[in-house]
């Protein structure tokens, strides 16, 4: 499994340091899905983050959470960091010799979202950055070297839904058959937003491209047909 090389977890978000911080309606708390142990690191939590996220690849309707980059850490063992470092380091301190702790999370509504590929890399990405992007962040060998859309290797399903994602021309905060229904006006904002709380996991779809491709065939011939009806140059 590779990892996302630095991994950040949040204290407070720098406007409230002091007092507890409750989950708003753009914000979910979850309590950290396997028992960590007490000595905290970022290497650790990031090796939590991918064995939590292999699980939840192997089921993904298991009611499991993993941690991602920009998760703010709200509490230790239920007591709350007040969004303070020196704070957490207190609580972990009076862990003592504790074999596991719990932690818990929040997790913005409209925050970054988990991408995971074929090959088990996996990297936290901005809602709006281009998947192409996103896989060479990550390590992973797409094969995807122009911008079109038109090409079979960058063609990738979500098989927990079955949304058809292009990698140069998708990005992970988007469901893709919404943005595309939408047409030439797009979405509103708000609408067709991917729920950062699954992992978007993504597979090669070699058979979508091919149906795609043939549909743009038959359109094509269509419009070619028309054309040559009036004596005009196909497309
Ligand atoms: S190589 Fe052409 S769209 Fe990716």
């Amino acid at each position: 499994m590779k990892g996302n090389g630095t991994f950040f977890v949040k204290f407070g978000n720098g406007k409230r340091q002091h007092g507890a911080r409750p989950a708003s309606s753009g914000e979910a708390l979850y309590a950290a899905c396997c028992l960590l142990p007490a000595a905290l690191t970022a290497c650790c939590l990031l090796r939590f983050t991918a064995s939590c996220l292999l699980q939840i690849a192997a089921d993904p309707k298991s009611k499991r959470m993993w941690v991602q980059e920009g998760d703010e850490l709200v509490a230790v063992e239920g007591e709350s960091t007040e969004g303070s470092k020196e704070r957490f380091g207190q609580l972990v301190q009076a862990l003592g010799d504790k074999p596991t702790v719990k932690l818990t999370f929040s997790r913005k509504k409209k925050g970054p979202v988990m991408v995971m590929f074929p090959d088990g890399s996996f990297r936290t990405s901005p809602r709006i950055a281009k998947l192409k992007r996103v896989a060479e962040a990550a390590g992973y060998e797409s094969g995807c070297t122009c911008k079109t859309g038109l090409c079979g290797n960058c063609w990738f399903r979500d098989p927990s839904t079955g949304e058809i994602y292009v990698l140069p021309l998708n990005i992970p905060g988007v469901v893709p058959s919404l943005w595309r229904a939408a047409g030439e006006y797009g979405l509103r904002p708000g609408e067709g937003e991917y729920e950062n709380w699954i992992p978007l996991r993504l597979e090669r779809a070699p058979d979508a491209y091919e149906v795609a491709m043939e549909q743009e065939n038959i359109r094509r011939s269509g419009i070619n047909k028309r054309l040559e009806e009036r004596g005009l140059e196909g497309i």
